[in-house]
């Protein structure tokens, strides 16, 4: 019975699966100080899209491969990627206590005061905070960078146009009867017209 119980807290709820586009992962790490000495996990692998682009010390987690990100008790230097939002205060309380930094991409309107302090509370500073707008996702999203040193804090933004960033067809802003427009959901594998 506990076992079918956990099975289904595990299940991912919908927007739980989003692929990033590796634009918007390169984009990501070029805001992180990262090197080869550096101990990393990405605790969302989905495609790996992340965990490729990672220098080599590198572990992941994925619950669709039976890894369960809740069951890492190892310290890293770096968790980076892109977490489930259905059980992101779980997900943010866990990450507090394995590593020095992390660096998320996570929906505008998921990054609430109340999550805000519980980062700033276990000792974490935002020193980046970058609004990103990805074509063909729901809403902007915000990548946020968190460590124990307090060092200035940037604001940053990012557009990434009205193309798909898979497809390179429009996706927005473009109208006009002979225009393909992407449609492509943003927890979808492939691009729809
Ligand atoms: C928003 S997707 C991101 C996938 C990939 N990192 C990307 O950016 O394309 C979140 C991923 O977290 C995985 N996930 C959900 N709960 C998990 C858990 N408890 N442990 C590890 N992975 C989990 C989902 O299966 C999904 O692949």
């Amino acid at each position: 019975m506990n076992n079918i119980c956990n099975k289904i807290k595990k299940k991912n709820k919908p927007n739980d699966i989003i692929y990033t586009p590796h634009q918007v992962v390169d984009y990501h790490l070029s805001l992180l100080d990262l090197n080869d000495t550096y101990t990393y996990l990405d605790p969302s692998y989905g495609d790996g899209v992340y965990f490729n682009k990672l220098p080599h010390k590198k572990e992941w987690t994925e619950i669709e491969k039976g890894k369960d990100f809740f069951e890492v008790n190892k310290k890293y230097t770096w968790v980076i990627g892109n977490p489930p939002y259905s059980i992101l205060d779980n997900w943010l309380k866990h990450t507090l206590t394995i590593c020095e930094n992390f660096s998320y991409i996570i929906g505008i309107v998921n990054l609430t005061p109340r999550r805000m302090r519980l980062i700033e509370e276990a000792g974490f500073h935002f020193n980046i905070i970058s609004i990103v707008k990805v074509p063909t996702w729901f809403m902007r999203s915000v990548i946020i960078v968190c460590n124990k040193k307090k060092e200035t804090q940037q604001i940053l933004y990012k557009d990434f146009g009205n193309r798909c960033l898979y497809c390179n067809n429009p996706c927005g802003g473009m109208r006009g009867k002979n225009i393909k427009h992407c449609k492509r959901k943003s927890n979808a594998k492939v691009c729809s017209y």
